[in-house]
């Protein structure tokens, strides 16, 4: 039985107390994972204060080899990765392995933009009085970053977080998920072993609202980069006074079908992999769809044969498509919310029943705007799929959400699309695309609800360094 301590300046420690980690699809048991006391986090944090004074004067092609090598040892270890995210997460394993792979180039994306941290030359003579003077500006790590991450990417949005932090030369303190801390703990290794100074990176597993709060409310953490619920994340932002904050929140993302959108069949393959891809539970699933009522029929049709043909079960199985989701009470709720829709109206075209601990992909049409299915994050595989008259009503349906992180839209009309794009409140949007794509080094974030910030390598690194000016008086 692996039973898993905390890392803390770069030391394996044994915690006061323990959890047992069970796995969400078969309830075996996998690991005991360390509970990290209040002390711990203190001296967690307290290291990293320690160890921050070694990293800011790290130079950048060193960062950039750090990062790199971790890319290059997680590549060596991609099927033990890939099992170990399957196993603490219900990810299908092709999931899982994609999920490998998309971290190994976000260390690649981060060892690069490593050596591209740079400020600019200001014109001082631009103002009058500024005259004989020489500016330039730089960027500089801010020190110690909390960062808080979810279950549902417990590799690659760590990689998130400890790429453009170590990038920018900045120490971090790190709270994984409760029910995913195996992959932060396996990376933490990596990082230890590409030569990371210790005290740089410490993970601390445990009650999350304990350490949590104690980052938000630690004046030596100077930003703190989140991603979880919008409710987590707005007390976040209200209790963290003038630290940084990077959030990435929720979102229920739609996806626009115009009457003259393409091959539909292909789509709806796209619209598929979109909605049920770890079983929903990704920020940018499709959950709505707003389709032209000229091929609404045959459409959803489509989409109901894709979707006869996803396999359930067992993440381990390389077959897999969806699997259990995360907890029982999830399970539990996103069934609640499709008897309620069903209960106001809503026609089950697939799915709906549980079968042992995984809940069937599902369609739903005939649901009411207001119903939790289609207005609240079900973060559970359900599509809703409404028919629509126009483009433009379906972009003010998008708009109707308290969310906005990303959009799709397919239309052959370049006007439609452009038109759309320019109205949808949200943070990307997809033309001829699902609003779950995502590769690693675009920006990537939300409006609303759906958070503030952005990620991206390139765009992290502007919230977890500090712009430093630098004025030479040759007068
Ligand atoms: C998320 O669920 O926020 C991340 C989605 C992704 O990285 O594909």
């Amino acid at each position: 039985m692996l039973l898993q301590h905390l890392y803390i300046n770069g030391q394996w420690r044994e915690a006061k107390s323990y959890t047992t980690l069970l796995s969400p699809y078969s309830e075996e048991t996998i690991a005991q994972v360390a509970i990290a006391s209040e002390q711990d986090v203190e001296e967690a944090v307290e290291g990293a204060v320690e160890a921050f004074k070694v990293m800011r004067k790290m130079p950048a092609h060193e960062r950039s080899s750090i990062l790199a090598k971790v890319a290059e040892l997680l590549e060596e270890r991609k099927e033990e990765a890939s099992e170990q995210i399957a196993k603490e997460a219900a990810k299908p394993l092709k999931a899982a392995r994609a999920e490998v792979d998309r971290t190994i180039e976000t260390y690649r994306f981060a060892a690069e933009e490593a050596k591209r941290i740079q400020g600019e030359t200001i014109p001082m003579d631009a103002a009058a009085g500024g005259e004989g003077r020489i500016a330039y500006t730089v960027k500089e790590p801010v020190g110690v970053v909390g960062a808080i991450t979810p279950f549902n990417f417990p590799m690659n949005l760590v990689a998130h977080k400890l790429g453009p932090a170590i990038a920018a030369g900045n120490t971090i303190v790190l709270k994984p998920a409760g029910q995913t801390p195996l992959s932060a703990y396996l990376i933490a290794e990596l990082f230890e072993k590409a030569g990371l100074p210790k005290g740089a990176l410490q993970v601390v597993s445990g009650n999350g609202k304990m350490i949590g709060d104690k980052l938000v409310a630690d004046p030596r953490v100077k930003h703190i980069t989140f991603t979880g619920s919008p409710k987590v994340g707005t007390g976040i932002r209200e209790k963290a006074g003038l630290k940084g904050v990077t959030l990435e929140l929720g979102s229920n993302a739609a996806v626009i079908i115009d009457q003259e959108a393409g091959d539909l069949e292909a789509i709806a393959e796209r619209v598929t992999a979109g909605a049920y891809s770890y079983q929903g539970q990704v920020c940018i699933s499709v959950q709505r769809v707003y389709v032209h009522e000229k091929v609404a029929e045959p459409f959803t049709k489509l989409l109901a044969e894709k979707v006869s043909n996803l396999r359930t079960g067992d993440p381990l199985d390389p077959n897999t498509d969806v699997s259990a989701l995360i907890t029982e009470e999830d399970t539990q709720r996103v069934q609640d919310w499709i008897q309620e829709a069903k209960a106001e109206g809503a026609k089950v075209v697939i799915g709906g029943e549980l079968e042992g601990r995984v809940l069937q992909p599902t369609i739903l049409t005939n649901v009411p705007r207001s119903a939790k299915v289609s207005c609240q994050e079900v973060f559970g595989p359900v599509l809703v799929v409404h028919s629509v008259s126009s483009i433009t009503e379906a972009t003010q349906l998008v708009n109707d959400s308290m969310y906005g992180l990303q959009a799709g839209i397919y239309t052959q009309n370049i006007n439609d699309a452009m038109e759309a794009a320019d109205r949808l409140e949200v943070g990307g949007v997809m033309i001829n695309d699902i609003p779950t794509f995502r590769v690693d080094h675009m920006p990537y974030g939300g409006v609303k609800q759906s958070g503030f910030g952005r990620e991206g390598i390139k765009y992290a690194l502007d919230a977890m360094t500090e712009l430093k000016l630098v004025v030479i008086n040759r007068n």
